[in-house]
């Protein structure tokens, strides 16, 4: 294995282009019920809401996962590992990483992967800054589709892939599944996943977590609007819209809408969109599983749950997942 470069960060570029984007969003608003990909949360308002909300109270998922992970961080390295490779789905605020970074055992290089170049590159700078001896890659790339670390990580090192904060919940099951045996090929048989992953319980606990009382998950969603307006020439009215969540427990999922209250058109590159007053476009799925449910996920990709952390009262769980190949 090559020496890492180290203090060095430089930026590896796979980001969508944006006919791409305005192609999908004209697809997707065409689509039964109207949809918005929850990619649109994260510019760079959205990213200080969304970091906002995980301050909430009622927002107890990222509070959750960090007392799990200041409780087990001694079993996390254990399983980790020595000199590992540590490629994040999604760079976030680094807090969780961070406390990951820290614990283990001479890990070898932070990857971090995100569509968002700024809050990418910063965070790398970051983590670069306050780990001096770990060679930090960011990668600018959609992990929602393939993509390839092999000129970066070398095949025999071992490569844990991190997904925190339940953002594998954004997806529907299908792509769930597509995301685990991706994450599985880029692991091989040597490496491991360590996901984060919200639990199924009562709709007195789920809703106010996408409902809050100070409107911050409202601004967020709201937000998505905005963002496509400026990136794809979409011209969404966005006083015309309010935010609904929903929690579907047979679905195992709370639904993020925006409600158009009034009759309006939409323009995209030429096309109009109508929407009646109380159509509705869903911007985000959250899946909340029962653990048996996800396990099943895992099997079809191939997967097994090898230790799972809990919290004290079942909310969320943290896991470590193997090829299921893996003795
Ligand atoms: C990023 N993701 C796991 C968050 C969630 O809880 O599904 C996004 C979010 N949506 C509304 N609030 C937070």
């Amino acid at each position: 294995m090559s020496a890492p470069i180290q203090n060095q960060v430089s930026l590896m570029d796979l980001e969508p282009a944006a006919d791409d984007l305005t192609r999908e969003v004209l697809h997707s608003l065409r689509e039964t019920p109207h949809r918005l990909s929850c990619r649109f949360f994260y510019d760079e308002t959205g990213a200080k809401l969304f970091s906002k909300i995980c301050d909430l109270k009622e927002y107890y998922l990222t509070r959750t996962e960090l007392q799990i992970m200041n409780e087990y961080l001694g079993e996390i390295r254990h399983c980790v590992g020595p000199k590992a490779a540590i490629i994040e789905f999604g760079s976030g605020s680094g807090q969780k990483t961070e406390l990951l970074l820290e614990s283990l055992e001479r890990p070898w290089c932070y990857a971090p992967v995100d569509i968002s170049r700024e809050q990418l590159v910063e965070l790398a700078e970051r983590m670069s800054a306050r780990f001096p001896d770990l060679w930090v890659q960011p990668v600018c790339a959609d992990y929602n589709t393939p993509f390839n670390l092999d000129g970066i990580i070398e095949a025999d090192a071992r490569r844990i892939v991190y997904f925190p904060g339940s953002t594998i919940g954004n997806l529907v099951p299908e792509q769930a599944i597509t995301m685990l045996r991706r994450m599985k090929g880029l692991v091989g048989d040597r490496g491991a996943i360590l996901l984060g992953l919200d639990l199924a319980k009562s709709r007195e606990i789920i809703e106010p977590a996408y409902n809050d009382s100070e409107g911050l998950t409202a601004a967020f969603n709201l937000n998505a609007l905005k963002h496509v307006n400026r990136v794809t020439g979409t011209d969404f009215n966005v006083s015309a819209f309010e935010h609904r969540a929903i929690y579907r427990p047979e679905q195992y999922r709370v639904e993020m809408h925006l409600i158009s209250s009034a009759n309006q058109t939409v323009r995209i590159n030429g096309q109009c969109i109508r929407l009646e007053k109380g159509n509705h476009i869903v911007t985000e799925y959250s899946y909340k599983y029962p653990l048996e449910v996800f396990d099943r996920l895992l099997a079809t990709a191939g997967l097994r749950r090898i230790r799972t952390w809990f919290d004290r009262n079942r909310w969320f769980s943290l896991q470590f997942i193997q090829s299921s190949a893996c003795p």
